[in-house]
This record gives C-alpha cells, structure tokens and sequence, in this order.
C-alpha cells in the first residue's frame, strides 16, 4: 500500500484555477442565458429514464467529462426560479456573493456544531444580526438551520418543553405518552402547512390543532383566538403555543402580531411567528413598521433567508427569546465533546448543537454575512422594496382587465383568476378553466406562475422575490395568462 496522495485527490493549484475558471464560465453563461431559455421545461423522460438506469460508476470520468455531463443533462432543466419571468412559490434567485460563498464555505467546510473557529463566531454574528433587527433582548439565542420548516419544528419543540414543564410533565424523559394532557397548537386559517407536520412530528396531532379562522383581508381573527384559547384552558387543555404569520404564502397576508401578542401575554401562552417568507419585508421596510416592531414581542421567530434575503438554498433562521428554555430543551452532550463556556480555549463558545437538532452543521452563516456585509440593510430595502413595486404593477394590470379578477394582494404575492366577461359557467367550470390556464403557462415557458386556493377557489398565484424581474415582466405574464385563455375558451359558449 502507498503512503502516497492516491489519485482522485492529487489536485494541482493549476488543477483547481483550470477547473475554477472553467466552472466561472459555466455560471456566466448559465446567469447570462437565462432570460433567453424557456422559464420551465419539464425534464425530458428519456433522459430521466437514462438517470433511472445507470448504475454507480466503478471508475470515475475526469473534471471536465461530468462538468460536460453537467452541461447536457443538468444546467439546461432548472425549476425556473432565476428567470425574469418565474413567479411561482417563494424560490427567489441567488445574489452573486451566496453563490460565491456557498464555494468558500465548501472550501472550508467546517462542521459549526460548535467550537472556537470562525464559522461559529460568523454565525453567532448573524444571529445576533437578526436578533438587533428583531427587537430580540440580549440573551435571546437562535441558529441557523435547513429553512422555515426546520425553523417553526425548532422553535415549537422548545415551546412544547416550556409548556409540559409549566404542568409538570417531563417530556424529554416521558415523551407525550401516559400523562393524560392534551396540547393545543393554535394557527390561522393561511398559516404553513410546516406548523402542521411539526404538531405532527411533536406528538401533539394535527387533530389537536385549533385553526383559528381569517378576516376578510385573510388574516388572524384575534377574537377567535382569545375564545378559543379561553375556552380550551376551561377544559383543562395545555395550549402549546400560537403560531401566527408575518407573510402568508397564499395571500401575503400580516397577521395582527401586536394585538395577538396582548393576548399571548394575558393568557401565558408562547407566541411563535413565521416570518418565513415576509419577514425580511416587515423588519426592513417603514411601510410595515408596526408589524415590524410588533416582533420584538414574539417569543419565537422564524426568518429564511433562502427565500425574500436572496441566499442559496438552504438557510433558514429562528431567533428564540428563551435561551435556558432552547438549551434545557435540546443539549445533549456526548462524552466526546466539551461544550461549556470557553471563550479561550478549544470549545469556544456553548454549542450551536445544544440549542438544536443537528449535531454537524453546514457553514451556512458566510452566505447570509457576505451578502449582508455587501448589500447592508439598506441594498436589502431597496431589493425588497423593488420586488414590493413589481407585484403591486401585476396587482394594478390584474384589476384594471376586465377578464381578470383579482383575489388577494399582500406584500409580493399578488392572486388572481381569469374570469371571462359573459360567463356563464358555475364555479366548478371556473376553477377547472383556471387549472387549465396555469397548466398552459407553466408548460408554455415564457413565463411560470403558481396556483392556490383563495377563499375555496381556484386562484393563479404569482409572488415576485427576485429583483431581477420589472414592470416588463409582469406585463408578459399577462399576456401569457390572456393567450391561455384565449386559446382555450375560443370555442367555448358565454
Ligand atoms: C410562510 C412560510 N412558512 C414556512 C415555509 C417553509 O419554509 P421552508 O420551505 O424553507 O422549509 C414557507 C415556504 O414557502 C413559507 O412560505
């Protein structure tokens, strides 16, 4: 056996700027030919069913044969967002220095469980980044993790223990079984469909959530909630905690934080918010200054900068008011690790892993700190503030057509269905004539959009995160939505 570096890993510095360059190359032509591909094709199935087929390679091919493979069968088929023209779900594009420090961070690819190095001082410096911006007091804590749904399961497992502690029931030792106690989780009618897997996940039960109904502007009804909560504490139920939602992804819709939070607080119950997608939007933005500042009252936030802050996936973040709380909930410590307090020595400073699921963590820090750093608060404003212009564009052509209705417009989420004049069709006949409409557009490639359910109809829903996309933009969906419709209602009666 030789001692030797085997090949495979035998990398030159020529090596690395050869196959650096190379890859430099790739990303201009991929950033710079995006407006001229289709938004969206699905993949082909032949090249799928080739996918399918292939075994593990026994022998590897070099650099540039899979960076060519990557060329043919991969770089041509993303999912659209990055285009100008892709409005659908909340996938904005990356900004330049995420890609960039998604490179550097793999370069150095430390595990930030914790440790006295620079990823967890990076990462303690966003955090508190966020937590200033929030109105978080000093001592709040939080971590970076996969996204809003690892964010809202984070904070709620936290507010579980809280709960069980404050009626006696040891949930770390006994789990949810045999003390007879039923937990309720609160959420609005338009809150994430990830609060529900993490009731799920916590041994609560979707069952045991109470979905407290919308306003006519789809947002929390804080009376509902105050009875239900009432109500419920009469009956000798734990409520868990309420979630409420700065940013629904249906209709963009703020919940009333403030007005909730009194009622957190009179009740003693944990309030959680998921600011997953609109967060970025009410911190920095004057426009939602009261959400905004309603925030630092929360006990829990969930905020993901791979959505509205333009990181790569994946970030998310969760800011936590309780830091005892986090840590009694999650640290386990190994007998091979040493996490106290040592800001001189090898364990730095108390671990990321003893406030969280994971135990090795991802770098995902650099990328949130280097575009920050770059953009600073205020490129964010202006980023945010464009997109905000984009949509409200879409949202003026939608009500000023005659055969469009507009459904819901909050933040960047602008929902709307085609409604011919004249028709003469049920609502059933409508839904199935807007499924068709969206069907056309995502397949048509000149422009993509979602759909959704908006009051319990079928509704076309565009959300513009990317700064990348203007006035020209929203426009040509239009017209994409009005061909398609065109097209498929031509021989239809009125
Ligand atoms: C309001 C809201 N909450 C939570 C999530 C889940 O976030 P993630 O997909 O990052 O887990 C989303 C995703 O779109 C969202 O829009």
């Amino acid at each position: 056996m030789t001692a030797s570096v085997p090949p495979g890993w035998a990398f030159t510095a020529d090596d690395v700027r050869q196959l650096g360059h190379r890859t430099v190359e790739i990303i201009v032509a991929y950033l710079s030919g995006l407006r001229e591909r289709p938004v969206f094709q699905p993949y082909p199935t032949d090249l799928a069913g080739a996918l399918g087929a292939e075994r593990a390679p026994d022998h590897g091919a070099t650099v540039d044969a899979v960076l060519d493979d990557f060329l043919q069968r991969v770089a041509p088929y993303p999912f659209g967002n990055g285009h100008p023209r892709f409005f659908g779900w909340v996938n904005s594009p990356p900004h330049l220095l995420g890609i960039v420090a998604d490179a550097l961070a793999a370069t150095m690819n430390p595990s930030v469980a914790g440790g006295n190095h620079a990823a967890v001082h990076i990462e303690r410096q966003v955090v508190r980044w966020f937590a200033d911006l929030a109105g978080f007091p000093d001592g709040s804590t939080g971590l970076l993790v996969s996204g809003g749904s690892m964010a809202t399961l984070t904070a709620l497992t936290v507010a579980r223990h809280r709960a069980a502690v404050r009626v006696g029931v040891d949930v770390r030792a006994d789990g949810m079984q045999g003390h007879g106690r039923r937990f309720v989780l609160y959420l609005g009618a338009e809150g994430h469909g990830s609060a529900r897997k993490a009731a799920e996940l916590l041994g609560i039960g979707s069952a045991n959530i109470r979905t407290i109904a919308s306003d006519d502007r789809h947002r929390m009804r804080p009376d509902l909630l105050r009875d239900q909560i009432a109500h419920d504490l009469a009956d000798g139920r734990v409520p868990l905690a309420v979630m409420a939602t700065a940013g629904a992804v249906n209709t963009g819709a703020v919940d009333p934080v403030d007005v909730i939070a009194d009622i957190c607080a009179d009740l003693g119950v944990w309030l959680h918010v998921d600011g997953s997608y609109g967060g970025p939007a009410v911190l920095l933005l004057d426009r939602y200054r009261d959400s905004g500042t309603a925030l630092a009252r929360v006990d829990s936030l969930a905020l993901d900068p791979h959505k509205w802050l333009y990181a790569p996936v994946d970030v998310g973040l969760v800011l936590l008011r309780d830091r005892h709380g986090a840590r009694e909930t999650f640290s386990l410590v190994p007998p091979y690790l040493r996490t106290d307090d040592d800001p001189t020595g090898v364990a730095g400073p108390t671990w990321f892993s003893e406030y969280g699921f994971d135990q090795t963590r991802p770098f995902r820090a650099l990328k949130v700190w280097l575009m920050l750093k770059h953009l600073g608060l205020d490129g964010y404003r202006g980023l945010i503030a464009h997109d905000l212009a984009v949509a409200a564009r879409l949202a003026a052509g939608v009500t000023a057509a005659t055969d469009l209705e507009l459904l819901a417009h909050g933040l960047s989420v602008v929902c709307f269905r085609c409604r011919p004049a004249g028709w003469a069709g049920d609502g059933a006949a409508l839904d199935a004539l807007n499924r068709q409409v969206l069907s056309a557009v995502q397949l048509g490639g000149r422009a993509f959009l979602a759909g959704t359910s908006v009051d319990g109809v079928f509704a076309l829903r565009a959300c513009v995160v990317n700064p990348g996309s203007d006035g020209a933009d929203v426009d040509a969906l239009l017209t994409e939505v009005r061909t398609a419709l065109s097209l498929l209602t031509e021989d239809q009666p009125r």
